[in-house]
């Protein structure tokens, strides 16, 4: 059972849209990401009409998927940005030299280099995560003569059920300030005459499937908000940041999930006069992704079958980094075959190359084509040159077309700028 609606079988073959993925590997190879553009298109509008006639701006996480087709194609629909880094900024602008208005820009390590940048670019707000962070940027605002919108990024201390790699508001956590810090912290925001307390920041964590603690989160931001106002502060947004989660097994009822996470979010707010923000990733292009790949060679080792596919941790590292799993699936479909289990590995150096352990899967041949779902969210943007091998193509589909996005980095394109 295929889940994401881009993707699914006819006559036993596995689509992406109108488009045979048989048809996309003979022509641009493997291993290559595919991207439905109608799957993130329904994901945002479902997203976004979830928040109703609240206020609100929905900034893409671009961390999640950076490619310009992507952002681009979120641009189109209404969407602003969360960026994280100089990079992921010009990449926003890129797509679109005004676009840089609607951006956040978060992370505990901004450089003033990059801050820079993006006073210049008049982003809606920098989530400061420190105050050392709120001198860099009271400085560099000062010289550029230009007011920064701050919310400070709180820390409200909730538990979330998710692997720790990406579990992030919590006390030993190196994100934000404690929120009983905030309203000190807000105090010498105002003394800044280039700083402007504009807004409440929070982000609890990533792959979230249960909605108390996104409830928790604002009932403590909304309380937090009250106060500042009674401290004099004009506080104009509130920043919810990410975190939602998607079904990587089993059924996902986006709509629906989306609904209570918003309302999750939106009631602690009410009778507060705020611009939500909101700044998911995975929820918008996870399900939209599937990284296609080719079986090389099928062996057993001692009882243990694997198969060593062209795919590897290289091009997808959430299974060896986070124990994550993903629905590995045959191109060609067959019914009432026996299944085997088996360990679906690449050709990367390391034990803990795998994309599927386990698994049972039917009686694979080699040569046959497997896709890997539901990667379209840290899949290419965790991508290295691991073992010196060059990151995957990537095609964006929509309906009976395939646009070539990103071509496969060569040899010669990983050593560019190196000296011998
Ligand atoms: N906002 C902030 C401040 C974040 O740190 C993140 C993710 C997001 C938004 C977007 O979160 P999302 O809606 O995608 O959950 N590489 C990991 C996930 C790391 C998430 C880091 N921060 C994975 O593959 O599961």
């Amino acid at each position: 059972m295929l889940r994401a609606p881009g993707f699914l079988y006819r006559n036993q073959e596995l689509y992406c849209e109108r488009v045979p993925l048989t048809a996309l590997a003979a022509k641009f190879g493997t291993p290559l990401y595919i991207y439905s553009a109608m799957t993130i298109r329904e994901r945002f509008r479902a997203f976004d009409r979830a928040f109703g006639r609240a206020r609100h701006t929905v900034c893409y996480s671009v961390k999640a998927n950076s490619n310009l087709a992507v952002l681009g194609l979120l641009h189109r629909l209404g969407a602003g940005f969360d960026v994280v880094s100089g990079g992921e900024l010009a990449r926003v602008l890129k797509v679109d030299r005004r676009a840089g208005e609607d951006v956040v820009f978060s992370g505990v390590g901004k450089t003033a280099a990059e801050i820079a940048a993006a006073l210049r670019a008049g982003i809606m707000m920098f989530n400061v995560e420190s105050e050392s962070e709120l001198a860099v940027l009271a400085r560099t605002a000062a010289r550029a003569k230009r007011t920064a919108r701050v919310a400070l990024r709180v820390n409200p201390h909730i538990e979330t059920e998710t692997h720790p790699y990406i579990s992030t508001g919590l006390r030993e956590h190196k994100f934000g300030v404690a929120i009983e810090q905030a309203r000190e912290i807000y105090a010498r925001i105002r003394e800044e005459k280039y700083l402007e307390a504009a807004g409440i920041s929070v982000h609890i964590g990533s792959q979230i499937t249960d909605m108390e603690p996104f409830r928790q989160a604002m009932l403590r931001v909304a309380e937090l908000a009250r106060q500042l106002t009674s401290d004099g502060h004009r506080i104009r947004y509130v920043d919810a940041g990410g975190g939602l989660g998607i079904s990587y097994q089993g059924e996902d009822d986006f709509a629906a999930r989306v609904q209570a996470y918003a309302q999750a979010v939106l009631a602690p707010l009410r009778g507060l006069k705020v611009h939500l923000l909101l700044e998911p990733g995975r929820a918008l292009v996870g399900p939209a992704g599937a990284l296609l790949t080719r079986v090389l060679y099928i062996k057993t080792n001692d009882h243990k079958r694997f198969v060593v596919v062209d795919a590897a941790m290289n091009d997808l590292i959430r299974p060896a980094l986070y124990a994550a799993y993903h629905e590995v699936v045959p191109v060609v479909n067959r019914d009432g075959t026996s299944r085997t289990e088996v360990d679906i590995v690449g050709p990367v150096c390391e034990t803990g190359d795998f994309l599927a352990r386990d698994r049972q899967m039917p009686t694979l041949s080699e040569g046959e084509l497997l896709a890997v779902l539901d990667t379209g969210a840290y899949g290419m943007s965790l991508a290295s040159n691991y073992n010196t091998r060059g990151r995957p193509a990537e095609v964006m589909i929509e309906g009976a077309k395939a646009r070539f996005i990103r071509p496969r980095e060569t040899a010669a394109d990983m050593m560019r700028g190196e000296r011998k």
